[in-house]
């Protein structure tokens, strides 16, 4: 598939194609369905027809993180505010897993070096980071934990209110995780595809960012990274493929960047392995690597929507209504339309690979009656599941064996690993890539008090109780109509964006505010005017209009004398212009002297 695009001047120019109707647009983090026909999946394309001469010398010079490959992915960079050093996670030759297995070419990608110890923390880098440039302060997601956890730390940094609703099988300790981040925990008694439901209507009723997954282009683009690393890290330690492209024209073609012959992930959404195939997908295209792996898409026995389709050569997953899996981390019942679009690449890649070697293309299914490479190659890969029971076997094995220490939704993957080369599927001969993609540090017990969750229960004992309640009745519980109304006024960016973080970083209702921002004396004075304020957190050195003048016009004018003032001001005051703040304002603090919970505590004293 090759798409035909206008060459921008810019870097990356990134084009949206509707997977429904082929219409192409700008890339815009916010606009969320095609224009055209409202389908809600889109895919970001890239001029790979530009860029190919290009890499990968582009990358060369740039440090080993996610934002190395900016040129195909939709931010033109890093914002140095934000990034932790998200990506460049190390390639693990397993050795001993390897040699106890007969298959001595397996390699760990180890995505627990991430800043919260995930592969999502390379979604919440790259959204974040989008959100930013876009100006968007709050969002909405849902999770089974560690999205919830990636975003949360990458939101503190970037001072957006996430709200976050997690399914309360989450373990405890994960959401205690995201709470001290300062995010808003909602935890609900559902089920995860529910829990999902509940979210984007929240985000709806308040015309909130929602994190979509597989259909957030941000989210899936942040993904290709990891196949990006894999293929530059196989090579720096195997060498090039050395290979040539059969069908390719001309002189031989070595593509300089070697593939695996297997990728293995566990799966519960699909997002994360929807990303890494359209990742290898594209290194093909562009002609750095000779092949797309197989994929070998795991899931928990108890929770297997997309294995049971695959076997039954179905392009349509049925939702699963009652996951039962001990893993909760993989309790997507409903995939969607993910599957499809997983299983629909694989018998593209299957098809090119075939193409290119000359030979008959095998059914995309029944792969245990066609085991080796080849034939995995020729379908693209398989989808297979393991019980809980061998998954956290498995992570004793994988602790033990190669000292990784891993969370039980990792452990599914390197269980199906074992699964496969016994079955004979992965041959001892085959490259292999394993996603290691968490693990959960144990974390602090004592320090977030009561009250940290907000709760909805609309489980069918609750629902007894109170029959009104309905699945988004119970929303409106979650949080009050009206917050009260804070104008920030500070010509410095940064310190408007500490003072709305520590705003917002309070995981009790009582937390929730409605944030205004001045850069300005004149356009504090507007605001003002305008809105109808509870409260006004002022800077003294402003130019033109400093804080003093300010002052002086709020004062004077009837519909804004009576707001209450708290001065936050790095400048050390004179006795004359103490005297001058002196019952015109409510507090007085000096930056630098205070900590967020001082500010905060004198902020709720001061509202009504
Ligand atoms: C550690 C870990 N592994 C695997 C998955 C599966 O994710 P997905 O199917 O969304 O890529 C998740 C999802 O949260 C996860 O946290
Ligand atoms: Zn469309």
């Amino acid at each position: 598939m090759q798409h035909n695009m206008p060459t921008s001047p810019l870097p990356n120019p990134v084009h949206l194609e509707c997977l429904d109707c082929g219409h192409l647009t700008p890339f815009s983090v916010t606009a969320v369905s095609c224009p055209r026909c409202g389908g809600q999946w889109r895919e970001a394309r890239y001029d790979l027809d530009h860029l190919r001469p290009l890499l990968p010398a582009t990358f060369l010079g740039r440090p080993f993180d996610l934002w190395r490959y900016t040129e195909l992915l939709p931010v033109f960079g890093p914002n140095p505010l934000l990034t932790m050093g998200e990506g460049g996670t190390p390639l693990i030759h397993a050795a001993n897993l390897g040699m106890m297995l007969g298959c001595p070419h397996i390699y760990i990608k180890d995505e627990r070096h991430g800043p919260t110890a995930s592969f999502k923390d390379r979604q919440a880098a790259l959204t974040i980071t989008a959100l930013k440039d876009a100006g968007i302060t709050e969002a909405v997601l849902a999770s089974t934990g560690n999205v919830a956890i990636a975003y949360s730390a990458c939101a503190a940094r970037a001072g957006i209110k996430l709200w976050t609703f997690l399914t309360s099988l989450v373990p405890p300790e994960k959401m205690r995780e995201v709470a001290i981040y300062g995010s808003q925990v909602v935890k609900v008694t559902a089920s995860y595809d529910q829990v999902k439901q509940i979210a984007a209507e929240f985000a709806r009723q308040r015309g909130l960012y929602l994190e979509r997954g597989s259909r957030s282009i941000t989210s899936v683009e942040a993904m290709k990274t990891i196949a990006f690393e894999i293929a530059e890290q196989l090579t720096q330690r195997l060498g090039p493929p050395g290979t040539q492209i059969p069908g390719s024209q001309g002189a031989q073609h070595t593509p300089p960047w070697r593939a695996p012959d297997w990728y293995i992930q566990a799966v519960s959404g699909g997002l994360g392995p929807h990303g890494v195939q359209k990742g290898f997908a594209e290194l093909y295209r562009l002609g750095l690597t000779d092949r797309q792996p197989a994929m070998a898409h795991i899931q928990s026995a108890g929770c297997a929507p997309m294995v049971h389709a695959w076997v039954q050569g179905l392009s349509q997953a049925d939702p699963i209504r009652n996951p039962r899996t001990l893993i909760t981390t993989l309790a997507t019942g409903d995939p969607g339309r993910t599957y499809t679009l997983l299983r629909q690449r694989m018998l593209d890649a299957a098809h090119s690979a075939a193409g290119a070697a000359g030979i008959d293309e095998r059914p995309a299914r029944g792969l245990a009656a066609a085991p080796g490479a080849a034939a995995a190659a020729a379908s693209g890969g398989v989808f297979d599941s393991v019980t809980d029971e061998e998954a956290f076997r498995t992570i004793h094995v994988v602790a033990k064996m190669e000292g990784i220490s891993i969370e039980p939704a990792a452990a599914v993957a390197f269980a199906g690993l074992i699964k496969l080369v016994r079955l004979g599927t992965i041959q001892p001969s085959d490259l292999v890539v394993i996603n290691c993609s968490g693990h959960t540090m144990p974390i602090e017990k004592s320090i977030l008090g009561d009250n940290w969750t907000r709760d909805i229960d609309i489980s069918p004992q609750a629902l007894l109780q109170t029959p009104e309640e309905g699945l988004y009745a119970a929303l409106s519980r979650v949080t009050a109509d009206r917050f009260a109304r804070i104008a920030i006024v500070d010509d410095t960016p940064d310190a408007r964006r500490l003072i709305r973080r520590i705003l917002q970083a309070q995981p009790t209702p009582a937390g929730d505010f409605t944030i205004f921002e001045a850069a300005d004396g004149l356009q504090a004075i507007q605001l003002a005017q305008r809105e109808p304020l509870d409260l006004i957190i002022l800077d003294l050195m402003m130019p033109e209009m400093d804080g003093f003048a300010v002052l002086d016009a709020l004062k004077n004018d009837p519909r804004t004398a009576s707001i209450p003032v708290i001065v936050v001001t790095a400048k050390e005051l004179t006795l004359e212009e103490k005297q001058r703040l002196q019952g015109r304002i409510q507090s007085l603090m000096q930056k630098g002297e205070f900590l967020n919970d001082d500010l905060l505590d004198e902020i709720t004293s001061l509202l009504p």
